[in-house]
């Protein structure tokens, strides 16, 4: 059985949980790799309607070990509240794991988020102000705690110390705002420790093991390529890799260990946060997408920007990920449309060109080249197989499929687990 790397493929909110959900009743283990409570991964199934944040999306399935890998950086406070949430709704999460090399959001991240985003003024990266970047920034900086330094609580006090000595001098002297205390954070901390050390592992053991045995292995990423650090629109990016290679990375397993990559794509494009989006509709269309869709953040409720599919940026993205297969999500929100554009190129300054710029303001300068295909105005939420997808469906799915050079293994038509074609086998 294969390790399989659950990718997104675009900006983001592709549907990623719903594929681990159905995915992880396969699996033996699902391991987040990357992000924090940034991500909102919704999750429908026969034990009602979900938002998970940093707790994968096999957490429903009792066989199935969930990690929280290294790369995943962990507001403790959220953990906890979205651990309650599922106890309080009869999900047992005694079989969630969390890696002790996984760094913590302190309260000065969350603090400096927002403080960082309101110096940037119209130039904000519109983060989700949840502490991730500043976080990430920190670990780079060595400057991180760990899930791990829960574990030692004199320890803890003492990296605290000169830690927020170090803060506190940012927080008064540059943003004029309050100094934290070291006394409160510590005991605020010790306090989760309490109820998250039984928790926290070496998990790249477990990793190991699993794939040893070969058990069905699910590395659940967040965000999406385009919002990758390097390969994404930077700096209108988040602060770790949702690529592959940033799932080895985040859960600590070689990449020759990978079995397949497996990119999501909406049938369409949204992002929500600052940036430039080629295809983005300002439109009715775009507004009927958002609506029929529901396209509001999971995590923070604002409105999510829509387009049309974007295959430049789609093939770009199953190229730096080494993408083995694709799968196609919210087929049904197009079910009403009499027509759909397909980006399938850009010009920029008057030239023709394929590939997605490095350069944001060179991509803001890109205009799409649409491909025009008709619409299907059929619902197609209760058919389960290729054969019995309109023609029109069909046409759409395989002319994506030859645009992102990857063949589609599933295609989703609803949120529901069991709303899904498989197109070709992802073994
Ligand atoms: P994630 O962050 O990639 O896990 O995606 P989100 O959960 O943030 O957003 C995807 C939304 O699409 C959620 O509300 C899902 O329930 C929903 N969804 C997933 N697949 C489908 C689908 O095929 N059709 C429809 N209508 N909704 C879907
Ligand atoms: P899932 O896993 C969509 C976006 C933010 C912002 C940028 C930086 O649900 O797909 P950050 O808080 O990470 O510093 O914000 O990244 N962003 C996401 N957009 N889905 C996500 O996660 C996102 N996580 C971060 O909106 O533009
Ligand atoms: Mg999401």
């Amino acid at each position: 059985m294969p390790v399989i790397a659950v990718l997104g493929a675009q900006w983001g909110d592709e549907g990623k949980g719903k594929v681990v959900d159905m995915l992880a009743q396969q699996a033996r283990m699902v391991v987040r790799f990357s992000g924090g409570d940034n991500a909102g991964h919704s999750v429908v199934n026969p034990h009602g309607e979900f938002k998970l944040h940093l707790i994968p999306s096999g957490i429903f399935n009792s066989g199935v070990a969930c990690i929280i890998g290294n790369g995943v950086v962990i507001n403790p406070e959220v953990l906890l509240g979205e651990m309650d949430k599922l106890n309080e709704r009869g999900v047992d999460t005694s079989h969630l794991f969390i890696s002790d090399r996984a760094h913590l959001i302190m309260p000065y991240h969350l603090l400096l988020d927002g403080l960082e985003e309101e110096a940037r003024g119209g130039k904000a990266i519109g983060t989700t102000r949840k502490g991730v970047g500043p976080a990430f920034a920190d670990k780079a900086a060595r400057l991180g705690i760990r899930a791990g330094d829960l574990l030692d609580e004199e320890a803890l006090r003492e990296r605290l110390r000169s830690i927020i000595d170090y803060k506190n001098t940012i927080l008064t002297k540059v943003y004029g705002v309050k100094a934290l205390s070291l006394d409160e954070v510590h005991a605020q901390y010790c306090q989760y420790g309490e109820r998250l050390v039984p928790h926290i592992r070496e998990t790249t053991i477990m990793l190991d093991e699993a794939v040893r045995r070969g058990d069905m292995v699910i590395l659940e990423g967040a965000q999406g390529a385009l919002l990758d650090p390097d390969f994404g629109t930077y700096p209108y990016t988040t602060s770790s890799s949702p690529l592959a290679a940033g799932a080895c990375l985040g859960a600590g397993l070689g990449p020759t260990r990978l079995d397949r990559a497996l990119g999501v794509y909406k049938a369409y494009c949204t992002r929500v946060g600052g940036g430039p989006m080629p295809t983005e509709l300002h439109d009715e269309t775009g507004e009927l997408i958002r609506e029929r869709a529901h396209e509001y953040g999971t995590t923070t409720g604002r409105a999510r920007r829509c387009g049309w599919l974007d295959t430049v940026a789609a093939r770009y993205s199953s190229r730096i990920n080494g993408l083995t297969g694709a799968v196609i999500t919210r087929l049904d929100i197009l079910d009403v449309l009499p027509s759909l554009k397909i980006c399938v190129g850009y010009e920029l300054d008057g030239k023709k060109i394929d590939y997605f710029p490095g350069s944001i303001t060179a991509l803001a300068r890109c205009k799409p080249v649409y491909e025009e295909l008709p619409g299907w105005q059929t619902d197609t939420t209760d058919i389960r197989t290729f054969e019995q997808l309109p023609e029109a469906a069909r046409q759409y799915v395989l002319r994506v499929e030859e645009l992102i050079a990857c063949p589609v293994n599933l295609i989703c038509v609803g949120p529901g687990r069991e709303q899904a074609i498989e197109k070709t086998p992802i073994l």
